[in-house]
């Protein structure tokens, strides 16, 4: 079913990236091509593969060293995000719907930025605290006296779905059907969440996630707009009359935020506990100190995981540079963040967990630019209370087998992750 062409001269390199059961395989052995990718003198270019009943793309060039991942993130006049940040091409109403503005460009990115922005400051974060840790302590007691769990679907996925929820103001009730979404949306390519993963299959299982979430988006803000609640899709309801915000942004806007906001921190906290499992010396530190070590174990429990695996961008004219490189207009240039977070002229033994790493400059959540995540205040908070409050009533909880991961080449996920622990009463 599937051939690929090159479209550029570079030798075709060993792997594929865009080989979605690639990504399944172990960790170790994905990062030891990253390293390959890195030490090669010219960035790598892979074709696309020719899916049935789809335009065949261009192919991309993967950049994985630290340092150009920074150069391109900072030169967004010249590698944009409006054609799209995932490798495959998609029309364009199709990528804002879906993308809302992580795949647009200024002045309109700047303009819906802005608007949700407020939203997501570290003091707005702070003052969630005390609410997030509550809601952690709410999911440990429905699993602590079993002494196993599923980790992922009955405490990572959780948190991030509770703590989102009720920010944005979606009742309790529809957290199963978030969590669906979430996994059909970010999950596409994988057929535990969509069956059917003939290209013509993929993109109807996404159309029908999406369009059901903006439908409960437009059930909500209806009720938002007879009685105004303090969460965030009332501010967003305020918008479309002070902001002149129209619905289908606000649709998009819930669709990009509840994704971004539960597939992330999800699969951070997942391969945190996979990384304390395999470092029974770095879980001792991290517990003997949980306040002192908790911020340096957070952003390296991002680095390490790096749960967003690229972004793409787009070359805006003939003759951009990257280093030697030359580029022509519309070339794909793809980002990938866990190679950068592990580039060897950067960190020290990056496939290394350390709870105290000083510095950390990770860039899972982008490198500084216009599209730095907007959420990294929120992740974080919940990264840092989650282990706090796991490694204090679960104290000898460990993964009990190998990581089921997710077949994806986007989100670094884990779907499943058996645990086990001493029974305990909360
Ligand atoms: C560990 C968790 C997370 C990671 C690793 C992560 C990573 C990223 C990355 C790599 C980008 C793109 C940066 C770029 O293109 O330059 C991004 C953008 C974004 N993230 Fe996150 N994210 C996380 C959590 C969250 C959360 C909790 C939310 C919100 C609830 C969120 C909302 C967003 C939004 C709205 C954007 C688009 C920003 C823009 O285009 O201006 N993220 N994130």
């Amino acid at each position: 079913m599937t051939s690929v062409v090159s479209t550029d001269s570079a030798p075709a390199p060993d792997v594929q990236l865009d080989d979605l059961d690639w990504w399944t395989r172990p960790a170790p052995e994905r990062n030891a091509a990253f390293a390959r990718f890195r030490a090669a003198e010219d960035l790598p270019f892979f074709p696309e593969q020719d899916l049935e009943g789809t335009p065949r793309g261009r192919g991309f060039h993967a950049v994985t060293r630290y340092a150009d991942v920074v150069e391109v993130s900072k030169r967004p006049d010249e590698f944009c995000s409006g054609e799209g940040v995932n490798i495959f091409d998609q029309p364009p109403h199709l990528r804002e719907f879906f993308g809302s503005f992580i795949s647009m460009d200024n002045p309109e990115h700047a303009r819906l930025r802005k608007i949700v922005a407020r939203g997501f400051t570290a003091k707005n974060m702070e003052a969630m605290r005390d609410q997030v840790a509550a809601t952690t302590r709410e999911i440990l007691t429905e699993v602590a006296g079993r002494g196993e769990c599923d980790f992922v679907t009955e405490v990572a996925a959780l948190l991030p779905l509770r703590v989102v929820d009720d920010l944005m103001g979606i009742p309790r009730s529809a957290e199963q059907f978030i969590f669906d979404k979430t996994n059909a949306v970010l999950g596409a390519s994988d057929p535990e969440y969509v069956a059917d993963q003939s290209p013509r299959g993929v993109a109807t299982a996404l159309m029908a996630a999406a369009n059901e979430m903006a439908e409960l988006l437009r059930e909500l803000a209806a009720e938002r707009i007879k009685s105004p609640q303090d969460d965030l899709i009332s501010k967003l309801v305020a918008a479309t009359t002070e902001e002149n915000l129209t619905t289908e942004e606000l649709a998009s806007f819930f669709i990009l935020l509840v994704g971004a906001g539960n597939e992330t921190t999800r699969n951070a906290i997942s391969h945190g506990l996979v990384a304390l499992t395999q470092n029974p010396d770095q879980r001792r530190i991290w517990a003997d100190d949980l306040a002192g070590v908790t911020p340096t174990a957070v952003e390296e429990i991002v680095r390490w995981a790096s749960p967003v695996v690229h972004m793409r961008r787009t070359v805006t004219q003939d003759g951009v540079r990257l280093g030697d490189k030359e580029f022509r207009e519309g070339d794909k240039v793809v980002l990938w963040y866990g190679s950068a977070n592990r580039d060897e002229s950067v960190f020290v033994d990056g496939d290394a967990f350390d709870v105290r790493r000083s510095p950390n400059p990770h860039i899972a959540f982008g490198a500084p630019g216009p599209h730095f995540c907007l959420g990294a205040h929120l992740a974080r908070l919940e990264i840092g209370v989650a282990f706090q409050e796991i490694l204090t009533a679960l104290p000898d909880i460990e993964a009990a087998a190998e990581p089921e991961y997710l077949r994806s080449n986007f989100i670094h996920g884990i779907k499943h992750l058996p645990a086990r622990f001493t029974p305990t009463a909360l």
